[in-house]
């Protein structure tokens, strides 16, 4: 069997940091050595001590390797439609999003864009994200397709949407039931695919569209279930209207089932008391958006009060809603969005978030997020000092910590120097690029 080793500055995460000083939550090493076979990682440590013999050596220094971003949030059905100009979430689901979404009943149209969203993922260093497809079959179809082809551990879904969007885009309760169940079936376990089951949000849903959710959720308790909660104010007021009975927006999908340790609820902004109870309690997991809530003006996510009540949380690029497919962009912003909630996020608690902390919110820490014995070999070399603006930070930089936060204030796909799929080259393979 054979090996590759990876030489270069080697940093993956324990568990979440505590602080900047908290140096036992991660591993790091300055000149370390990551041993490959058969698309997993087989040992890491040093390169002086590693065993050379008979390996392939590919020299990274001196640049970073860390484990491949994971996106826990993001449409990639929207791909073609970032930076569209609107006012709020739901003007600009009604003018562009459910306009665009609807091309993909076409047959080659989903093909294609799959191609372009998994290319911007590997150029971006994102080697794993959770996706809505459309509500047509066939987007669904050609988003594992693309995902086997280049051996990715992705998970995605058909949106189940039978109600306030155009007739182009609405299923049925039944056919939403039937077709997921389907390509459930179809994807779930192939190749490195995961199925998400994906009822769009309670404003698009009957309740009897939620209750075929319901139980394709109570059938298959391997899937993920993945839906939107709590964004904006409007979404909020109209889904209560609709849901009268439900106690709040959370209370509205804990009626039909739908939350539990594999649930990741986009957005998560204006949740009262009870409802970050109930997350807290089934282990659904919230998701910060943080390009996506500027962009649209939805709000500030509140990181630390959610994790005080014990809530589970990750982060996302949310495109299109979001404005870039760059988790050190996202990073970026997100630490803005906590600064302006008078929360500090340091450079390795946003790092570990978009490495281990997301692998963990989807419980596939021993899969992927580390850079660890028996974890897939989905890495990325970064290089802080890509661009110019860079170059001219660099000689005031005297810590890890700060080369971090040089690369998610700065950094973009130009600091994503290689990305390596299950062992395999993929950035400088992508061609053109
Ligand atoms: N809520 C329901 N659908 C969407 C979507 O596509 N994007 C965002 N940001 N919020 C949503
Ligand atoms: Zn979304």
């Amino acid at each position: 069997m054979s090996r590759t080793i990876l030489r270069g500055r080697v940093l993956s995460f324990h568990r979440a940091p505590e602080g900047l000083e908290d140096a036992a939550s991660y591993l790091y090493l300055e000149d370390g050595a990551v041993s490959i076979e058969d698309g997993k990682v087989v040992a890491v440590g040093d390169f002086a001590a590693a065993e050379r013999q008979g390996a392939e050596i590919i020299d990274h220094r001196p640049h970073l390797i860390l484990p491949g971003f994971i996106d826990l949030h993001v449409h990639y059905v929207q791909s073609q439609m970032m930076a569209a100009y609107a006012g709020s979430l739901l003007e600009w689901l009604n003018t562009y999003t459910f306009i665009e979404e609807q091309k993909f009943s076409q047959q080659g149209h989903a093909d294609a864009v799959a191609v372009d969203f998994y290319d911007a993922l590997i150029r971006h260093g994102t080697t794993t994200a959770v996706a809505y497809c459309s509500s047509h079959p066939r987007s669904v179809d050609a988003f594992f397709a693309e995902a086997q082809r280049r051996n990715m551990l992705m998970i995605g879904g058909k949106v189940m949407m039978d109600r306030n969007a155009p007739e182009g885009l609405c299923d049925t309760a039944q056919s939403s039931y039937d077709d997921s169940k389907a390509l459930l079936g179809k994807w779930h376990g192939v190749g490195r695919g995961l199925y998400a089951i994906s009822p769009r949000f309670a404003i698009t849903s009957t309740p009897a569209q939620m209750e075929a959710a319901q139980a394709l959720v109570a059938e298959h308790k391997q899937a993920y279930v993945q839906t939107h909660l709590s964004e904006n104010d409007a979404e909020i007021s109209y889904s209560m209207e609709l849901y009268p009975g439900s106690a709040d927006y959370t209370g509205i999908y804990e009626d039909f089932g739908l939350l539990g340790p594999k649930t990741l609820l986009g957005h998560c902004i204006h949740l009262n008391h009870r409802e970050t109870g109930v997350l807290a309690d089934t282990g659904a997991v919230a998701v910060f958006c943080p390009t996506s809530n500027l962009f649209l003006g939805s709000g500030l996510f509140d990181r630390e009060r959610l994790i005080k009540h014990g809530v589970r949380t990750g982060i996302a690029t949310d495109i299109g809603g979001g404005t870039s497919v760059s988790m050190l962009r996202t990073l970026d912003e997100g630490y803005k969005v906590l600064q302006l909630r008078g929360q500090r996020l340091n450079p390795f608690a946003s790092f570990h978030m978009a490495t281990r902390g997301n692998a963990q919110a989807l419980g596939l820490q021993e899969t992927i997020g580390s850079i660890a014995p028996g974890c897939a070999a989905d890495l990325i070399v970064l290089d802080a000092y890509a661009t110019p603006t860079m170059r001219m930070r660099q000689p005031t930089v005297s810590s890890l910590a700060e080369e971090l936060f040089v690369l998610q204030t700065l950094g973009d796909d130009r600091s994503v120097v290689e990305v390596y799929v299950a062992g395999a080259r993929a950035k400088s393979t992508l061609g053109g690029l």
